[in-house]
């Protein structure tokens, strides 16, 4: 079963990518919900947008269950993981957020933690991608790095793909897409501050 090799890879090294983790209809649907009002996505609790603007250029739109039926399939399925991987490893994953990420030609995400060890209460993150017709000439891919800055993985945005990893462990970066690609990006957190939002540790 596809969710306990999940739970194998993150025992044995922390992430993991689960090719076709929804159909291909699936996605077709959740792209129906992806929304129209995007914004900037900023960086820190008392971030600049300058400074943003030169660390990540994608827009955002955190998901609720009110963008419609696709988009609460998908919060139920992020809600089994969370709690298969309390009942694995004991993490006292609490909550979920997440949002859509829209990259248009040109937009990045340069190297960057979801969250620094005990500052933070991210701990684990997801990145499901919505990209049909993925080809290596759209660029935007995702690289993954260990804490000496090896490159482990290089993952290609294709759709019905999600990225497990824990969010403390792994720096990691979007390369400048070459066509419109869409994502969603999602942290599992250990309590529930929830007033100030910010999407990433600085
Ligand atoms: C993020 C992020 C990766 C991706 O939003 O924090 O790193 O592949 N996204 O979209
Ligand atoms: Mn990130």
């Amino acid at each position: 079963m596809a969710l306990e090799t999940l739970l194998d890879a993150i025992a044995e090294q922390g992430w993991y990518v689960w090719d076709d983790f929804l159909s291909l209809e699936q996605v077709q649907s959740l792209r129906e919900c992806v929304p129209q009002d995007w914004y900037r996505a900023r960086i820190g609790r008392n971030d600049d947008l300058l400074q943003a603007k030169a660390i990540r250029s994608d827009r955002i739109q955190w998901l609720n269950s009110e963008m419609g039926l696709p988009v609460q399939d998908y919060l139920t399925r992020m809600e089994q993981i969370r709690c298969e991987v309390n009942r694995d490893f004991f993490m006292g994953l609490f909550e979920y957020e997440s949002h859509f990420a829209q990259y248009q030609v040109g937009d990045f995400y340069k190297k960057h933690l979801d969250a620094f060890r005990g500052q933070e209460n991210r701990k684990l993150t997801t990145v499901f991608y919505l990209n049909e017709n993925w080809t290596e000439a759209d660029g935007g891919e995702l690289k993954i790095y260990d804490m000496d800055d090896q490159l482990i993985d290089t993952v290609a945005p294709v759709a019905g793909r999600l990225v497990v990893f824990l969010s403390e462990n792994f720096p990691h970066e979007v390369l400048p897409a070459k066509a419109e690609r869409m994502s969603i990006a999602g942290w599992f957190r250990t309590n529930g501050v929830t007033e100030s939002r910010f999407d990433i540790a600085h």
